[in-house]
């Protein structure tokens, strides 16, 4: 019997499964994702364990997190719970109007209309400030689109929060990263391809800010980063690189705690 297994697997752990049943909290519509996912989604063993996106949710909730950073979408099962916990988003009123040629930079705005402007020379732009954001990253949204997208979009409120970026995740973040959007980021969760976990966690220290929170997931691969390293495939090499990387680090304090695949949790001093 696995001592690291995600709850959903059924594995027969007594202790998974206690500690999941007064653990994992679901709303309707994440009950309603991961059985789709487990019934019909290819690769369905890549869902996030339900207990790791609790604990995440929590983190989430307890330091009022606004901008949320999701690497590896998949069907969408970790993006919904972020969302989730996420605070809602306000409605735009006139102070939310400016011009657009103020704001270049600006990370955390989204421009919803262009309206032909006062004269020829400037244009106004209503703009909605959204404070709460989970970007979600991954290669190929094909399977949030097929799964996830027709059951978050049950709840538009939640739905409204997640944007999407298609495209390798790394890319993405040097993107964001050259946007200026460095110390802007409250909660980021690391779950895509595991070759890159470690340039993953090195930019997404520099992403979050002072007091942020970063979850990596299937930090203990289903035990594998203990055995001898010989055993060693390319994804426990470089998981297990990642975990020396975040316990050796210090601009974050750390946790590397046995939940779901594993969960290594570094905080931003
Ligand atoms: C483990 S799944 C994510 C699970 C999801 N977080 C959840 O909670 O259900 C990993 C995802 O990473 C994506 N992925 C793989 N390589 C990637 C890359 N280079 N850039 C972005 N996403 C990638 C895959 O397409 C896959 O959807």
């Amino acid at each position: 019997m696995s001592i690291v297994t995600k709850s959903y697997e059924n594995s027969g752990n007594v202790i998974v499964d206690y500690c999941s049943k007064l653990s994992v909290r679901q709303h309707e519509l994440q009950k309603e994702l991961q059985e789709l996912t487990i019934k019909s989604a290819p690769m369905a063993g890549m869902l996030g364990a339900p207990e790791v996106l609790t604990l995440g949710a929590n983190f989430i909730q307890l330091i009022g997190a606004k901008n949320i950073l999701d690497i590896g979408t998949f069907t969408g099962a970790s993006a919904l719970a972020w969302s989730l916990a996420a605070g809602d988003n306000g409605k735009v009123n006139f102070s939310s109007i400016f011009v657009l040629y103020s704001f270049p930079f600006s990370n955390i705005l989204r421009c919803k209309a262009i309206y032909n402007g006062m004269s020829n020379e400037y244009f106004l732009c209503a703009i909605i400030q959204y404070p709460f954001q989970v970007l979600t990253l991954d290669i190929n949204h094909d399977n949030y689109r097929k799964f996830g997208l027709p059951i978050i979009k049950k709840c538009e409120k939640t739905l409204k929060k997640i944007v999407t970026y298609e495209a390798p995740a790394l890319n993405t973040l040097d993107q964001f990263l050259t946007e200026g959007r460095e110390g802007t980021f409250d909660f980021v969760f690391i779950d895509a391809d595991k070759e890159n976990y470690p340039s993953y966690y090195e930019r997404a220290v520099r992403l979050i800010k002072s007091g942020g929170v970063i979850m990596v997931d299937n930090a203990l691969w289903n035990g594998r980063v203990a055995k001898d390293i010989s055993t060693f495939d390319k994804s426990t090499k470089f998981i297990n690189e990642t975990n020396y990387i975040i316990f050796n680090d210090n601009r974050t304090n750390s946790s590397l705690i046995n939940c779901g695949d594993g969960i290594h949790i570094a905080f931003k001093k």
